[in-house]
């Protein structure tokens, strides 16, 4: 069986094309991933442009679809090649639903319903955050399953638009026990970045920062005369929640207070790089203070820690650290770890399987900004 998968919930729009063998535990084989980043467009305001980004994906998607069937050598079969067959190319499409960005999940949608009426296959909407759970199953080049895991697993989703901490038995059936009452972690990232006049997205450049200092702190820490802390917002609460706006206001506190003393400090690169790595120290102590706590608390035997924030090289190296013996950590591949299709892809099909391969009415299936997970 061949699955097409679109992504459109945020700036990246992402159609992928997997072959399927099997259903019960079925292996994944990636023909064709193409991914158009907006990256560049938004970057200019700092943040995703709503209605730049519908627009954007309506106007990649066609080009991408087309891209991604010659890719998958599958473009003759619907007309793009010389034997001109016009049959259909899959035998399903999945298409992420929420959450996101409502204007652009609609793009994504809309096109899908077309694209399943014209072929006549089944659609599937996917939620986007279990795309992220299962994203640390993907592979790009070689041939891969959704590995057998114990449970209860414990998922940590960190990204621009989320972060939560998910329980669950099984696939497919999820409780949120914590998540953010304001910003998202990566949304902090990216915020704090513009405070400190680096580009969009501020995740890998606050992360670039840090990683440098840390390095230097250990090997010349006498050269770091410069000493403040940073909140580490409801890290003791007893919940499982979290809250990243007083930590990032904090840092505008502190930039203020230093530019009364010098108007011109963030044109010094040393103190960037130690706010960068304080901001960074603070936000991956509480993350991984309460995931921990989850763990004692259900008894964990497996985390997944998923979501583009992901990526972050010291929230890996802390996590790594509180797994004991029996117990399993996994992360996404790098190009898997932000939005992709593949991972819509992989839910997409897990869901149809687990329905027994029926499907909704592609009219039903609707946009929702805020889906959740439980
Ligand atoms: O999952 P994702 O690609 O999109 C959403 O669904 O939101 O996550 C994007 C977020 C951005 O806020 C970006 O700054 C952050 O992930 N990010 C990082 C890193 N790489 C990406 N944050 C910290 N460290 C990184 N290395
Ligand atoms: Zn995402």
């Amino acid at each position: 069986m061949k699955i097409l998968s679109i992504e459109t919930s945020c700036d990246e729009t992402g159609i992928s094309i997997l072959e399927v063998k099997g259903s019960k535990n079925p292996s994944f084989k990636v023909l064709a991933n193409s991914l158009n980043s907006q990256i560049k467009i938004h970057a200019q305001y700092g943040g995703v442009f709503p209605a730049l980004a519908k627009r954007e994906h309506q106007k990649n998607l066609p080009i991408l679809l087309e891209k991604t069937l010659v890719k998958a050598k599958l473009a003759s079969s619907v007309g793009l090649g010389p034997r001109n067959k016009k049959i259909k190319p899959v035998d399903l499409i999945a298409v992420t639903s929420g959450p996101g960005l409502e204007p652009a999940l609609w793009t994504g949608i809309v096109f899908a319903k077309e694209l399943s009426k014209k072929w006549n296959v089944p659609l599937v909407p996917v939620n986007h955050m279990e795309g992220h759970i299962l994203s640390v199953f993907g592979e790009e080049k070689k041939e891969f399953k959704i590995k057998k895991i114990n449970f209860p697993a414990l998922s940590l989703l960190v990204s621009g638009g989320h972060t939560e901490l998910v329980l669950f038995e099984k696939f497919g059936k999820y409780k949120i026990i914590g998540e953010t009452l304001d910003d998202a972690a990566g949304e902090a990232f990216d915020k704090v970045a513009r405070m400190l006049l680096l580009p969009y997205p501020g995740g890998p450049e606050i992360s670039k920062l840090a990683e440098e200092t840390r390095k230097r702190k250990n090997s010349c820490p006498e050269k770091l005369n410069f000493s403040f802390s940073l909140p580490r917002p409801m890290k003791y609460s007893k919940n499982f929640d979290f809250s990243f706006s007083g930590l990032k206001t904090a840092v505008l506190y502190l930039i203020r207070d230093l530019k009364e003393k010098n108007p011109n400090i963030l044109e010094n690169i040393d103190i960037k790089k130690q706010i960068a790595m304080e901001f960074e120290n603070a936000v991956v102590e509480t993350l991984v203070y309460k995931t921990n706590k989850a763990f004692e608390k259900y008894k964990v035997k497996t985390l997944i820690v998923a979501g583009g924030v992901s990526a972050n090289k010291f929230l890996k190296s802390e996590m790594k650290k509180i797994i004991q013996k029996d117990q399993k950590i996994f992360f996404p591949n790098k190009k898997l770890s932000g939005d992709n299709s593949v991972m819509i892809s992989i839910a997409g099909a897990l869901k149809y399987f687990t329905n027994n391969k029926k499907t909704i009415n592609p009219n039903k299936i609707k946009a929702d900004g805020n889906l959740r997970l439980d």
